[in-house]
């Protein structure tokens, strides 16, 4: 059978590409809020700088004065080891600090209202904060710009070092989300495989439906499943009933014929006439126990499926087959022994009664006149065992399991009425029962022993 992959497989490929996805997706996001939180620090501290220098100028003797404040500087080294720059003008004059620092694009109007912008100095990039305020000089406010201004070497670092972070959780949360999918993918298969398991555990004849409780999903393929098995054992069961329905009509026309040949035999003088007569009566009696057996084993395997099973003492058993045979017995003068046990059997005794009946007639009939046939019982092990021995020919040297197959007879059979389903029937019977059927010829002395072993009730 070649497959179209497995499900298990794919959905945890669908599950991992989706944690995948995810995992990415966070990692960026991630990265994105840390490098977002870096700058605020940063500005907001570039903030506080600038404001504090912007607060110490006054003016002294019309003029603008200026003390830079250690403070407004140490805060900014306290977060990174960036370099810092500043400058403070009024207009176009640079009153302190480095001139070349590029002049931020919104100029800032007075109010206190820091304003932030970004360059390039020295070949870094810089954050530039920048506020303005009137300084009364003289008798005229004078415009006076401060800016602070710091590389991004700090904010870069920690946002990676936090992206680093993200990266490396990210890839946990994949594989933690790639273990869990594998799981859920085979803990919702389970139910699935359960019901391959009760399937496959079945035997090959048993066709109940199956009455697992089963996830909703699954619901319509069980219905299908069952409904198959349904129409499965309609139509064996009705080629079963074909089959016993055909033997039986054949059965009685052939009685018919039987009787007809029998009066011919009886009054025809001709040998070469007689001799064709008893050859026809021969494969009529064939045929007629050929459609017998036939119809007994399809009983067999209706029955089967669903055992009738009752407790019946083995000797009742044993003492219904018997009796049915002991005319056969009598006249081959063979001799039948019973010796039994007090058990009791939990068994359908339609069917025990024609195992019986099949073995016993064996023994019989491949007897030689003037012998004894003997059936003992025993329980031993939680079997009891119903062994039934002869005095005749021995099961021959091929091998004795085929002898249990379906129209199989021995070598030593010639002229001896049969079909090759009597002990067919005797082993599919004591198979259903949960036993089994075991066959020897007798070593030492002539013989067969077929013993019906069944487990104890
Ligand atoms: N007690 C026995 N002694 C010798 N051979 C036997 C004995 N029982 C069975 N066999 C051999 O096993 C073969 C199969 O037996 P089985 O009962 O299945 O078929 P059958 O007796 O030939 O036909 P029928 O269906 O009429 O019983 C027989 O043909 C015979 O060769
Ligand atoms: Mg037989």
């Amino acid at each position: 059978m070649t497959g179209t992959g497995s499900i298990g497989r794919r959905l945890t490929l669908l599950l991992a590409g989706v944690a995948a996805l995810l995992s990415v997706l966070s990692w960026w996001m991630v990265t994105g809020l840390a490098r977002q939180a870096a700058e605020r620090t940063q500005d907001n501290v570039l903030a506080a700088s600038v404001t504090t220098i912007a607060e110490t100028l006054r003016s002294e003797q019309g003029e603008v004065r200026l003390e830079l404040p250690y403070s407004a500087f140490s805060m900014l080294g306290a977060i990174s080891e960036d370099r810092v720059f500043y400058r403070v003008s009024t207009g176009d004059t640079v009153l302190t600090g480095y001139d070349d620092l590029p002049v931020p694009t919104e100029v800032a109007v007075s109010g206190g209202r820091v304003l932030f912008d970004t360059g390039e100095y020295s070949g870094e990039e810089i954050r530039m904060a920048t506020v303005s305020r009137l300084v009364l000089a003289g008798t005229q406010p004078v415009p006076v710009t401060v800016t602070v201004a710091q590389t991004r070497g700090g904010v870069a670092s920690i946002s990676a070092e936090l992206s680093q972070l993200a990266a490396f959780l990210s890839v946990a949360f994949f594989l933690v989300a790639v273990t869990l999918s594998a799981f859920a993918a085979r803990t919702s298969l389970k139910p699935l495989n359960d019901i391959a398991a009760a399937v496959s555990r079945r035997g090959p004849s048993d066709l109940r439906p199956l009455r697992r409780a089963a996830p909703t999903e699954l619901a319509p393929l069980m219905t299908s499943l069952n409904r198959l098995m349904d129409r499965l054992g309609q139509s064996i069961r009705s080629a079963e009933d074909f089959i016993a329905e055909a033997a039986h009509r054949i059965r009685t026309p052939l009685a018919t014929v039987r009787a007809q040949a029998e009066i011919a035999l009886r009054s025809a003088r001709d040998d070469e006439q007689k001799q064709r007569l008893r050859q026809m009566i021969r494969a009529v009696d064939e045929s007629s126990r050929s459609a017998g057996q036939l119809l007994d084993h399809a009983t067999v395997i209706y029955r089967s499926d669903d055992l009738m099973r009752s407790p019946v003492k083995l000797s009742d058993l044993v003492g219904q087959a018997v009796a049915g045979l002991e005319p056969t017995a009598a006249m081959k003068d063979i001799g039948l022994h019973v010796d039994m046990i007090p058990v009791q059997v939990e068994v359908d005794p339609v069917l025990m009664e024609n195992a019986l009946r099949n073995v016993l007639d064996n023994a019989i009939k491949y007897s030689p006149p003037d012998t004894v046939v003997t059936i003992t019982a025993s329980e031993a092990q939680g079997e009891v065992r119903i062994a039934v021995s002869d005095q005749g020919p021995g099961l021959g040297d091929g091998p004795v399991d085929l002898l249990t197959h379906r129209f199989q007879r021995g070598s030593n059979t010639q002229g001896i009425v049969g079909s090759g389903l009597g002990l067919t029937i005797a082993k599919d019977v004591l198979v259903a029962h949960g036993g089994r059927l075991e066959l020897e010829s007798l070593q030492g002395r002539n013989g067969t022993c077929a013993t019906l072993v069944l487990p104890s009730s």
